[in-house]
This record gives structure tokens, C-alpha cells and sequence, in this order.
């Protein structure tokens, strides 16, 4: 009876360290996120491309339209490059800053479901860093994980 209870424990720990370190990726945990949370902004019907967007940024905001980022290719783009540092800053808290992102807003309807879907989003991008493209580093921009 020991050993089973034992054994049991064992099972466990093993399970809990295993989800303990899995990596955030796209498909598993971002996705998901972002087709509740920002798809209906970001979707199909917003400019396809971030620079059609800044084209005819009036006409876009006006219906309520950002650029298309329902793709890991498009999301990916608002990450390291060319828009680097774009999704961090339109998501950060500000907590570290004061200033905060104006898209942290849409991450939950209570600040507790906003700081978990924060943090996923951090997670997954790995170096949480504000910098543009002038500014960042070579290895600030290594930092940045974005996982399939
Ligand atoms: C109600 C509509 C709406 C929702 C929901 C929304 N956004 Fe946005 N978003 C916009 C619009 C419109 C813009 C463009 C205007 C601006 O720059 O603020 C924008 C801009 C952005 C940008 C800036 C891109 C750039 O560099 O110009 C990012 C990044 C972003 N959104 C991410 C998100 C994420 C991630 C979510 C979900 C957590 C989200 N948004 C939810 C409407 C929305």
C-alpha cells in the first residue's frame, strides 16, 4: 500500500514538473488567445498587410479595423521584425514604464484575466522587450523565441 501511494506521488511530481516547463507556443496557446481576444479587430476583414494599413489608416480605424495578425507569419511580423517590439508595447501592463499599452485592454475583462493572458503573451515571446528596430540589440532581438 506504501509503495502505490508512493508510486502515485512519484507519477505526479513527474506530470506537474512536466507541465511546469512547457513551452508556450503559437498553436497551443497563443492562437487560441488571440482568436478570442483581438481576431475580431485583426482578422480577415482588417487591412491584410500592415503597410495597406498605414495607407488608409482613416478608413480602416473608422470601421473599427486594425491590420490582419491571424497568422503566426502576420503576428510574428509585430514581434522582432519589421515592427519590432510593436506587440509588447501595445500589450505591456506599464507597470515597469507608467505608460500602458493600448491594446492591454482587450487581454480579459478583469485585470486578473488580463495579467494571465499577459503573461502567456510573455512567455511566448520570451525577451519582453519595448525597443524598436533602431534601438534593440543583436542579442535583445536572440532573446525573442515566438515558438511555432
Ligand atoms: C476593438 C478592436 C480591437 C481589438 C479587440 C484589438 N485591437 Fe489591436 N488595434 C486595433 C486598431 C484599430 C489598431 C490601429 C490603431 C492603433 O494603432 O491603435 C490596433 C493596433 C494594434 C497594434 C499595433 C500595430 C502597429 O505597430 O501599428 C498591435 C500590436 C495590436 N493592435 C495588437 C492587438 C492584440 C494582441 C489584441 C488582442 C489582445 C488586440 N490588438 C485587440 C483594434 C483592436
Amino acid at each position: 500500500m506504501k509503495k502505490i501511494v508512493l508510486y502515485a506521488a512519484a507519477i505526479a511530481l513527474a506530470f506537474s514538473s512536466a507541465a511546469y516547463s512547457e513551452e508556450t507556443t503559437y498553436r497551443k496557446h497563443i492562437k487560441p488567445l488571440f482568436d478570442a481576444k483581438c481576431v475580431s479587430c485583426h482578422g480577415e476583414n482588417a487591412a491584410h498587410e500592415y503597410r495597406a494599413f498605414k495607407e488608409d489608416k482613416a478608413k480602416w480605424v473608422s470601421k473599427g479595423q486594425g491590420m490582419r495578425m491571424d497568422t503566426y507569419s502576420h503576428l510574428v511580423f509585430y514581434t522582432a521584425w519589421l515592427d519590432t517590439g510593436a506587440l509588447m508595447r501595445r500589450l505591456d501592463d506599464g507597470k515597469g514604464t507608467g505608460k500602458q499599452g493600448n491594446m492591454y485592454q482587450y487581454l480579459g475583462s478583469t485585470e486578473d484575466e488580463r495579467q494571465q493572458n499577459l503573461k502567456l503573451f510573455k512567455d511566448w515571446v520570451g525577451n519582453w522587450t519595448l525597443k524598436k528596430w533602431k534601438d534593440i540589440t543583436k542579442e535583445e532581438m536572440d532573446g525573442i523565441k515566438v515558438k511555432y
